[in-house]
């Protein structure tokens, strides 16, 4: 027995992507169905990053979706890059007029997902999505099993794909689960989170013949740091002496305050944009259109600007049926997109050291880390683009 639904929007994918989009879309008068593979629970508590831009904040306020986002998120008015056993503030404030936010995702996620059931969105977890039909008719449908183990047919107007970086949607608008121009880094992240006060007032960001390190934050008693690894690494395989003194020689002169580490994970880096955003009445947003390394936090935050984008596009095809905007929504997303790609990627190989890096590759990164925090143009460029460029479509 198969149970069908029908809706306007079927969103795949409780992410903040898709919790956004149904926010907005609701906000407008347009009903949408959101289901996830995954628990409310598992939602709410996988770790991610912690950066918001200054529009994703205007976004998530400004909407209603969040009110903790300014009261419990803290502004941050810049970072400091350290290298050369120095560091150099990069002053957001005074370069761009802007800044950004620690607030971590799964709070944005707890708060997207309160706002939406107190609103009464049909929001399924544990529900899969298997497969997507008719994509290029006017009522494409989403196949998909609840944890039962009970077939779903939802029938809509619409489908978004905001399922992530393992996207079931994608197959069916790039013909293949895999489509897209991607890069592999010979490096990941391994990260921590650490009960002890913070050793900084700002973020540092840290280019050390050691490697990487991020020195980010989570609250008065709780960090999250980052060090450059293998890619294979075990996170169990160090102790927490090899942690401290691994994060301690890659920030270079800068104490760090140390405390019990109570979690570790190792995330692995992909640059992923696929070869099409949209097919017929099915498009992609989120991880699930690109996937960036996460050095500059640019992941959830494009995420939020695709949604902007999609957002008024499906407002005008669904209430005015006027499909101009979706047209235009691939190409205007993918400018943002290949943005982002770049920043991304910059930052990182600007601050990582390849495992083959000669002494050549090593001096040069010196050279242009100088070439940055020397130039008031090069310190702008980096605030403009980690605070965020203007978004379209607001
Ligand atoms: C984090 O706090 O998890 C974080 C912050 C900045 C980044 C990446 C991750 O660039």
């Amino acid at each position: 027995m198969t149970d069908s639904v029908r809706t306007r929007v079927a969103i795949i994918g409780a992410g903040p992507a898709g919790l956004l989009l149904s926010h907005l879309l609701a906000n407008a008068g347009i009903d949408s169905i959101v289901l996830d593979s995954r628990s409310r629970e598992e939602i709410e508590t996988t770790i991610r990053a912690g950066i918001l831009e200054q529009g994703t904040v205007e976004i998530l306020d400004e909407s209603g979706a969040s009110d903790r986002v300014r009261t419990a998120g803290h502004r941050h008015d810049g970072i400091e890059l350290r290298f050369a056993g120095e560091g150099h503030r990069i002053d957001f404030a005074a370069l761009v007029g802007r800044g950004v936010w620690l607030y971590p995702q799964h709070e944005v996620l707890k708060d997207l997902i309160a706002t939406r059931l107190a609103a009464g969105q049909d929001l399924r977890f544990g529900v899969t999505a298997d497969h997507v039909e008719g994509v290029e008719t006017d009522r494409p449908r989403v196949l998909a099993t609840d944890a039962a183990g009970n077939a779903i047919e939802i029938d809509a107007e619409f489908v978004v794909g905001a399922d992530g970086s393992r996207s079931v949607a994608r197959a069916a608008v790039t013909g293949s689960s895999t489509g897209g121009y991607f890069r592999e880094y010979p490096f990941a992240w391994f990260g921590i989170l650490t009960e002890a006060p913070p050793s900084a007032p700002e973020l540092i960001y840290s280019n050390s013949p050691h490697g990487f390190a991020l020195i980010s934050q989570r609250s008065a008693t709780v960090q999250r740091m980052y060090l450059q690894c293998d890619p294979e690494l075990d996170p169990n395989s160090m102790s927490e002496r090899q942690i401290w003194d691994a994060l301690q020689a890659s920030v270079d002169g800068h104490d760090l305050l140390e405390g019990p580490i109570f979690q570790r994970d190792v995330l692995r880096f992909r640059s992923f944009v696929a070869h099409q955003l949209l097919r017929g009445r099915v498009a992609l947003i989120g991880d699930a259109a690109h996937t960036v390394p996460p050095t500059g936090a640019k992941g959830m935050n494009l995420a939020v600007a695709d949604v902007v984008l999609l957002n008024k596009a499906l407002q005008a095809l669904l209430l005015e049926d006027d499909s101009r905007l979706l047209e235009a929504f691939p190409e205007q997303a993918l400018q943002r997109i290949w943005k982002a790609q770049h920043f991304s990627w910059w930052m990182t190989s600007m601050l990582h050291v390849a495992p083959d890096a000669s002494d050549f590759d090593r001096l040069r990164q010196l050279g242009e880390l100088r070439t940055v925090v020397e130039s008031e143009s090069g310190r702008r460029y980096l605030a403009e683009a980690y605070t965020g460029w203007p978004l379209a479509g607001r």
